[in-house]
């Protein structure tokens, strides 16, 4: 269980859409500082915001953005993106920068500041997503269902320290990642927002925000078919 009220938090991606909101909640839940990491650091109408810069594919700037946060109680590693091409043909860096942002540089990260969230048996939030189980976002889905068992596999490591390891996962989401996307049925992040750090509150291990993404979790354990219905006529 893990009160947000007088944490120091750092988001990562947060000048993005849910950057933005779960730095906004972190707030409103009674943070006492927020580090904002981006790769363009801005300013924020709070004092308690504290801009960082941060370039999850550059490993000297995380480990400079956790010398600078080296307080950090609560690390939510939230930025990623999102390439539309295909694994086959889409160039090959797109791909190894896609798993260097969205796995390797929170893995990264939460090792650097791992000795800060031991010391404070403080939380680590990972975001997923829906894709963490469902193929059709292509590298994003494989550096996503890598972040799935990186956080399992964290939370297994920490859990003896008394960190709590939370994995938050959902569907389609009206930012700046989704505005290729017109389906009028994207959450708002600030309605994402609230169930995961409910959840994180609570001392859950895992939060599936929406339907969509409680069905795709369930269809995993049935054959292959039964999330991709094109494979069963060939
Ligand atoms: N939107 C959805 O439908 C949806 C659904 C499920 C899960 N998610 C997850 O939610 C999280 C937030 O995504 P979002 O929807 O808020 O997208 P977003 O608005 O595009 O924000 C992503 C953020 O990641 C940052 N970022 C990208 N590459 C980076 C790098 N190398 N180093 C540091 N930061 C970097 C971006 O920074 P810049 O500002 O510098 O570009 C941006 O602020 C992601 O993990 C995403 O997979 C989103």
């Amino acid at each position: 269980m893990t009160s947000l009220n007088n944490a120091t938090v750092l988001v990562t991606g947060a000048n993005g859409g849910l950057g933005t909101a779960l730095v906004q909640a972190a707030l409103e839940r009674g943070a006492a500082r927020v580090y904002a990491a981006a790769r363009n650091p801005k300013e924020w109408d709070d004092k308690r915001v504290v801009p960082l810069h941060l370039d999850l594919t550059d490993p000297a700037s995380i480990e400079r953005a956790a010398g600078e946060a080296g307080d950090t109680t609560v690390l939510v590693n939230n930025a990623a993106v999102f390439p539309r091409g295909d694994l086959l043909s889409a160039p090959i860096e797109d791909i190894t920068a896609t798993i260097e942002t969205n796995l390797v540089g929170p893995i990264r990260l939460t090792r650097a500041l791992a000795p800060a969230l031991r010391s404070a048996k403080g939380a680590l939030v990972n975001v997923g997503s829906v894709l963490s189980w469902f193929a059709i976002g292509k590298a994003h889905s494989v550096s996503k269902a890598g972040l799935w068992m990186a956080t399992n596999a964290i939370r297994l490591e920490l859990a003896p320290d008394g960190v709590q390891v939370l994995g938050a996962y959902f569907g389609p989401t009206d930012t700046p990642m989704q505005a290729d996307n017109p389906s009028p049925d994207k959450h708002k992040p600030s309605d994402v927002v609230a169930p995961v750090f409910d959840a994180l509150e609570a001392g859950e291990h895992e939060v599936l925000v929406d339907d969509m993404t409680q069905r795709v979790h369930a269809a995993l354990s049935q054959p292959v078919t039964a999330l991709y219905p094109a494979l069963a006529s060939r």
